[in-house]
């Protein structure tokens, strides 16, 4: 069911509840009030005839009184108390010889009388003096009352129906205003889903909605830029995959066509198993990096003495650094650990170190250090450096500069950092080439 009519539905049932609730307590509550102000103007009224009466004639007689309660328009009776009769009333006889058949006349505290099915409320007053023994007993029908009570819960029953009417055209109009964000957000959902990007368009919400819809752009954002990186990424692999293939193919054709003399065919092999090397390089570190975007279950941390590391990374690196002459100075504090896989580790660290060979002039300087709650790996180097406009994207995949080979060590060493919980930036040393640092914080 749609949002719009659950909203509608649960406002309406609960302005019903509310409404019965509150029609059934006036509904109980009136005829009693209606009750007590009948009594109270009873009261008054027969207040005020017996001033008259007590004015007119100071020793007043039955007969006077008769006289002068027989022009009142009010259901009225002269009781005597002393003889328990009714002296005279308004009323027919018969009502009355019923009222005092089925009444106690002498219990003054009862308000009602009953007659059949009808009852009656009373106002008593004494005439005076008391010794008389006459009373004033005034007296309205319930059943009057009940019509009053008809007229006013009617009039009220039309009251709540109006008023319900408007509630529900101003819930139907609040829940149109509250929903049809969401629904605009849907459609730009089905946007998103059919990769329409282009085509997106804010929506006009407030509060948490407006929240929502941040949140949804964003995450659109990122969508597309993941895309647009992994179109970015097949593009550069195909290009990076096809060149090398292409070098082999010429060579090999040229060789199984005769084109070539000796010389050049050696050279030519030369150049085929030089590429097929660097196939192998590029497809064996494409699949590693894709192995760390999804493999989770291969990274095995474990605590890892940096000192211990960076003498791995000196062991391997001696045969080029010997051959090309570059010296490696370090200098580790040997009592840090890192809790990570040091297989992975390593890897990135010799990635770095040996782009810092493959570019230095004469040196290139590891240091391993504590510094506040940072433990920091930097490695640099005296070579030329990285170019300004590379920088930003060093560690993107199949980025490359000067002297570049495959572009995926830094891409590698990122996600290896990455992955176990650290951090890596690139700027420039102060021996005038790249300054990498590899940071975690201490646990
Ligand atoms: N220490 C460095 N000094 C100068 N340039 C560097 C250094 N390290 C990396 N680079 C540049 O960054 C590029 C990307 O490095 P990398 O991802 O390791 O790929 P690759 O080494 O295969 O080219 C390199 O091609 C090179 O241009
Ligand atoms: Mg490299």
């Amino acid at each position: 069911m749609k949002l719009h009519f659950q909203l509608n539905i649960a406002f309406t049932t609960l302005l019903l509840v509310i409404m019965s609730v509150t029609g059934f307590v006036i509904y109980s509550l009136i005829l009693d009030l209606l009750i007590q102000d009948e009594k109270a103007e009873l009261n008054q009224k027969g207040e005020l005839l017996v001033q008259i009466l007590n004015q007119e004639n100071l020793q007043p007689s039955v007969e006077h009184i008769s006289g002068f309660l027989q022009d009142q328009n009010l259901q009225l009776m002269l009781y005597d108390r002393s003889q328990n009769k009714v002296l005279d009333s308004t009323m027919p006889k018969q009502v009355v010889d019923e009222l005092l058949l089925d009444n106690d006349f002498s219990n003054m505290g009862k308000e009602l009388w009953g007659l059949g099915n009808n009852k009656y409320v009373t106002s008593r007053i004494l005439m005076y003096p008391e010794s008389t023994g006459l009373e004033l007993i005034l007296l309205t029908p319930l059943n009057e009352l009940q019509a009053v009570q008809q007229d006013f819960i009617k009039k009220l029953f039309i009251v709540f129906i109006i008023g319900a009417i408007a509630a529900v055209i101003i819930s139907y109009i609040f829940t149109n205003k509250l929903v049809t964000p969401l629904t605009r957000l849907k459609w730009q959902l089905k946007k998103i889903e059919k990769r329409e990007f282009d085509k997106l368009e804010p929506i006009n919400a407030t509060g948490e909605i407006k929240e929502v819809e941040k949140s949804v752009f964003e995450m659109a954002d990122e969508l597309q830029r993941y895309m647009k990186s992994q179109q970015q990424f097949f593009q550069n692999a195909s290009h990076e995959l096809k060149t090398p293939l292409m070098t082999i193919q010429g060579y090999a054709e040229g060789i199984r066509d005769g084109v070539f003399d000796k010389e050049e065919k050696g050279k030519g092999l030369e150049v085929m198993v030089t590429e097929v090397h660097r196939l192998k390089k590029i497809i064996n570190e494409m699949i590693l990096l894709a192995k760390l975007d999804s493999d989770q279950s291969s990274y095995q941390p474990g605590n890892v003495n940096l000192k211990e590391i960076v003498d791995q990374v000196l062991d391997r690196a001696l045969p080029i650094t010997n051959e090309k002459e570059i010296r490696i100075l370090h200098e580790v504090d040997e009592t840090l650990d890192v809790h990570v896989d040091p297989e992975k580790l390593l890897r990135a660290l010799l990635n770095i170190t040996f782009n810092g060979i493959r570019h230095a002039n004469s040196k290139v300087v590891i240091n391993v250090r504590q510094i506040n709650r940072m433990i920091t790996i930097s490695i640099e180097d005296d070579g030329e450096g990285i170019d300004k406009e590379l920088m930003p994207q060093i560690f993107h995949r199949f980025i490359k500069g000067n002297k570049g080979e495959t572009g995926l060590g830094l891409a590698i060493a990122r996600a290896i950092v990455q992955q176990s919980g650290g951090n890596i930036t690139v700027g420039t040393s102060e021996l005038g080439g790249a300054k990498f640092i590899v940071a975690f914080s201490e646990k």
